[in-house]
């Protein structure tokens, strides 16, 4: 979906670094639509976005190096302001003939920045010699500035570490204003935005609405479509949307696997029909699901397993769905993928590492041969929580914490089992219960239980026990990419462990995991 051409856009370069996305989501909260390409897109997919400002990311490489990503000079022709970041902006100045140099003093982390010039990218921040603090992440410095440059800040380290060429409106900064740590980096951004670029600023939830819809009814013009709903925020709101484009040609299929929550198939249909009128089908495939998982302790073979027997499931139910009607086929597919998803599988990327291979599923269009049709593709979880708002979704449905796709198997360390999975969501109610009225609210990603399969010794009633072990998880994310594991207070903890100790049979030892992400990952498996 080209929401680009609805909006103005910032388009950003990458040149392979870790903030590439956090800078568009940046731009995105100052209401002006951005959307990332490779460092070496062509000049004629760059013109086709329309865009009103360039944005070069930063990246891991040293520009002098032979075979670090270099800018097209024909970027400088286009006649729209750019914006260099850190190694953006020592390419600027390679390209432009100025001088970049390895140096000793690398900065990495904090730096107080001075500012020499504040008409324009450094307005509102303070007066000229103001200090303010920056992030710096950099090894290299600029030596000399190419010409119709100068200098506009700089720091114990780097004499520039900002500059501009005003005449053809082509910036740089040293440091990383996407970041936290630099606390006026969205002002400098939103001067560059607007100030530099004078967008307008309309990129917001009602302005995606309509346009979401015609480009939807406008891929799928005939023929039936299926949904895979889940009842997690990304399908229901893709649902949702897909619903006003085409109505009643929208066919959604929730499959309970078996490896749901307590009470969750039930919730879940409960707010798909409160909610939304749909047409709605709902699979029960428990058996199928949990007979093909027998035995099997590798997680990976688990995740296979499971994206196989949804294939099998959707097949019987395109099949049925084509039986009742005589109108044309199924012929599309529905799916919630989001911009990270898109952004990790590689499809934007510059020289940046693929993260991780998207996966839907586990891959039902290609056997199954849909077309595929993934309206909330531009967009970041938060953005597509406001839509559901937007949409009239409850809050119930927009803020339930992310629950990944092959459901408590991953939660299950080794064989998946139907006492396993009774004990397992006995404990995670119990955490739900607690965790929600302790008014953390939306600090909290994700909390939930995991059952490890180990047994250890304890007490119980003046005897020996010999039961499992289950670990409460609890992370604060922004997006799932990195996570930290959240304070909960010492007395709900204890109170998490008394009631599971006590209320689950099975289990005599509760554990707090305290990894972050990285180096762990928030799901066990
Ligand atoms: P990890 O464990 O990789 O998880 O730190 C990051 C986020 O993704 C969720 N997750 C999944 N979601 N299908 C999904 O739809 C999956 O296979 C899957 N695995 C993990 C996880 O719950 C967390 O929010």
């Amino acid at each position: 979906m080209d929401l680009a051409s609805h909006q103005d856009n910032i388009l950003i370069l990458d040149f392979g670094s870790q903030y590439t996305q956090l800078l568009a989501r940046r731009v995105r909260e100052a209401n002006v639509y951005s959307s990332i390409l490779p460092f070496n897109a062509s000049i004629t997919q760059i013109k086709r976005l329309r865009p009103k400002g360039l944005i070069l990311s930063g990246g891991p490489s040293s520009s002098y190096h032979l075979g670090a990503p270099k800018a097209s000079p024909k970027l400088f022709s286009l006649g729209i302001p750019i914006l260099g970041i850190c190694y953006g902006m020592q390419v600027i100045v390679q390209t432009k003939g100025g001088k970049v140099s390895g140096t000793t003093e690398r900065e990495y982390g904090p730096a107080t920045l001075k500012l020499d010039d504040t008409t324009d990218l450094f307005d509102q921040i303070g007066g000229k010699h103001t200090r303010t603090a920056v992030w710096m992440s950099h090894g290299d410095r600029i030596d000399r500035l190419p010409s119709g440059f100068t200098s506009i800040a700089h720091t114990a380290n780097a004499p520039i570490a900002a500059m501009c060429d005003r005449t053809r409106r082509i910036f740089g900064l040293q440091f990383h204003p996407e970041v936290i740590h630099t606390p006026k980096g969205a002002q400098i951004l939103r001067n560059f935005i607007y100030r530099v670029c004078g967008c307008s600023g309309t990129w917001n939830t009602t302005s995606w609405i309509d346009p979401m819809v015609a480009t939807v009814r406008k891929q799928a013009r005939s023929g039936r479509i299926i949904c895979a709903l889940s009842g997690g925020v990304d399908s229901t709101v893709a649902a949702a949307l897909t619903h006003r484009a085409v109505g009643d040609r929208l066919t959604c299929v929730f499959v309970n696997n078996g490896l749901l929550r307590a009470n969750e198939a039930q919730f879940v249909l409960h707010s798909l029909r409160t909610h939304l009128d749909l047409n709605l089908r709902y699979v029960d495939a428990s058996q199928q699901f949990l007979r093909a998982l027998k035995g099997v302790e590798d997680p990976e073979r688990k995740r296979k397993i499971i994206g196989r027997e949804f294939i099998r499931v959707f097949e019987t139910e395109a099949k049925n769905i084509n039986a009742l009607s005589n109108e044309s086929p199924v012929s599309y597919l529905v799916q919630g993928t989001l911009y990270p998803d898109v952004v990790e599988s590689g499809a934007t990327l510059g020289p940046s590492a693929v993260i991780k291979t998207h996966h839907n599923v586990g891959g039902l269009p290609s056997r199954m041969k849909l077309k595929v049709i993934e309206p909330l593709r531009n967009l970041f979880k938060d953005e597509v929580r406001r839509l559901g708002t937007e949409l009239g979704l409850p809050d119930a449905m927009i803020w339930r914490q992310p629950f990944p796709g092959p459901g408590l198997a991953i939660r299950i360390i080794g064989p998946v089992t139907r006492p396993s999975l009774k004990i397992l969501r006995e404990a995670d109610t119990i955490v739900q219960e607690e965790v929600k009225p302790a008014g953390l609210g939306r600090k909290v990603w994700q909390a939930f239980a995991v059952l490890i399969p180990v047994r250890t010794v304890g007490i119980r009633g003046d005897k020996r026990s010999y039961e499992h072990v289950v670990a409460v998880r609890a992370v604060q994310s922004d997006d799932g990419m990195t996570a930290d594991w959240v304070r909960l207070p010492h007395d709900l903890l204890g109170r998490i462990a008394h009631r599971i100790t006590n209320e689950v049979k099975g289990v005599n030892r509760v554990v707090y995991d305290l990894s972050t992400k990285p180096p762990g990952t928030i799901e066990w498996e």
